[in-house]
């Protein structure tokens, strides 16, 4: 598969490309299915409307991988808490997790509640041509705990974040009972047939560079090391995002470093190019014009060269209103730009 000979830096007949968040709204295809579905979870835990979900943007954009449908918050909502989406607001837990009460309740294997998940795997590999790979994933520790704490996204982070500075034993606490579902939930995945998995630290960016280290990087490493040890066959992906200022004490054995769109690739070639295969980062954004996604790209891949050690990406999710037509054009043009 050109996707994981890519994140092995093997050589490849080009760079390959998949986008964050490419199954999703912009595509009517999706939409399609989400409303015969009712609403998101229902398509969460439905394993053959999410394998059909899954598939599309393989199908109408010619990407180099699928990634598994589903949503990172799964693993809360299965340790118990209640999750709901509103329209315009996002994910909201009715039941927050703010003391060490709270973290007992949660219930520690989730990962044998998510047997949808693993159901939609097996669909999806079998449907899925031989030569595209299938990325499974798992929200970061610090990422899950932020909405797990705050009850909901959040501006400020003040609730974890009090608790952080003034609790410490209970962020540790919480960290290590979600460390060990996200190790349990992604070889439950490996096991169902993903041929790669990516860790998404969305929040990564709201730590100062100490705390970023103890409570987010360190689990993350922890993680993509038992990963390793148990699948040294299996790319893992990490993605801290908005750490652009951290870059020079990121370390551990994982293969491929997801860069979002703050953080320059020249710079991110020059800290961690040696040491990992560099996946990124153009700003979503530039997707709203064909011209800013041409220079966009081409300043991409003159950094990175038409040769492995990069996987092509946007620098974080797709937004739900962004033209199709602009992302297929992408998609041709990076695969265009680097075949050899
Ligand atoms: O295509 C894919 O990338 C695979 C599916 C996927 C979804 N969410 C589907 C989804 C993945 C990998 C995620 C990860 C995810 N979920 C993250 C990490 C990546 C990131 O974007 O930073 C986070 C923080 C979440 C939590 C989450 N889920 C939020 C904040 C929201 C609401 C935002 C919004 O766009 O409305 C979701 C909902 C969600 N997850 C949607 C999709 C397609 C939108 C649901 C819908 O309205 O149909």
């Amino acid at each position: 598969m050109v996707f994981v000979d890519a994140c092995f830096r093997k050589p490849t007949p080009y760079t390959p490309i998949w986008m964050m968040r490419q199954a999703g709204r912009y595509l009517p295809e999706y939409m399609e299915v989400r409303n015969k579905a009712g609403d998101f979870l229902t398509l969460c835990k439905n394993p053959e409307m999410a394998a059909e979900v899954t598939l599309q943007p393989v199908e109408i954009l010619d990407v180099d991988a699928a990634i598994l449908f589903s949503d990172i918050l799964v693993i809360p909502m299965e340790m118990g808490m209640d999750l709901r989406f509103e329209k315009g607001e996002g994910p909201i837990f009715s039941d927050p997790v703010r003391t060490m009460e709270d973290i007992e309740r949660l219930y520690d294997y989730p990962e044998e509640r998510l047997t949808y998940v693993y159901e939609t795997i097996k669909i999806v590999r079998q449907r899925l041509p031989k030569d595209k790979a299938l990325i499974g994933f798992s929200g970061a520790p610090w990422t899950l705990a932020t909405y797990m704490v705050e009850g909901s996204g959040s501006k400020t982070y003040a609730t974890i974040k009090k608790l952080l500075y003034t609790d410490p034993a209970f962020m540790h606490a919480l960290m290590i009972k979600l460390t060990e579902a996200v190790k349990a939930y992604l070889v439950r995945q490996i096991e169902s047939g993903v041929n790669a998995v990516q860790i998404f630290d969305s929040w990564a960016s709201a730590l100062e560079r100490e705390m970023f280290f103890e409570f987010s990087w360190d689990y993350m490493v922890d993680i993509a090391e038992f990963l390793k040890d148990r699948f040294p066959h299996i790319p893992v992906i990490l993605f801290p995002k908005g750490i652009a200022g951290h870059l020079d004490g990121i370390y551990g054995k994982f293969d491929v470093f997801g860069v979002d769109w703050g953080t320059p690739m020249e710079l991110a070639k020059e800290k961690l190019g040696d040491r990992y295969v560099l996946q990124g980062n153009m700003e979503p954004a530039r997707l709203y014009s064909q011209e800013a996604t041409k220079e966009g790209v081409e300043k991409i891949i003159e950094t990175m060269g038409a040769k492995p050690g990069h996987i092509f990406n946007l620098g974080h999710g797709m937004l739900p209103d962004l033209p199709v037509e602009n992302a297929k054009y992408l998609v041709k043009l990076v695969h265009d730009l680097t075949r050899r």
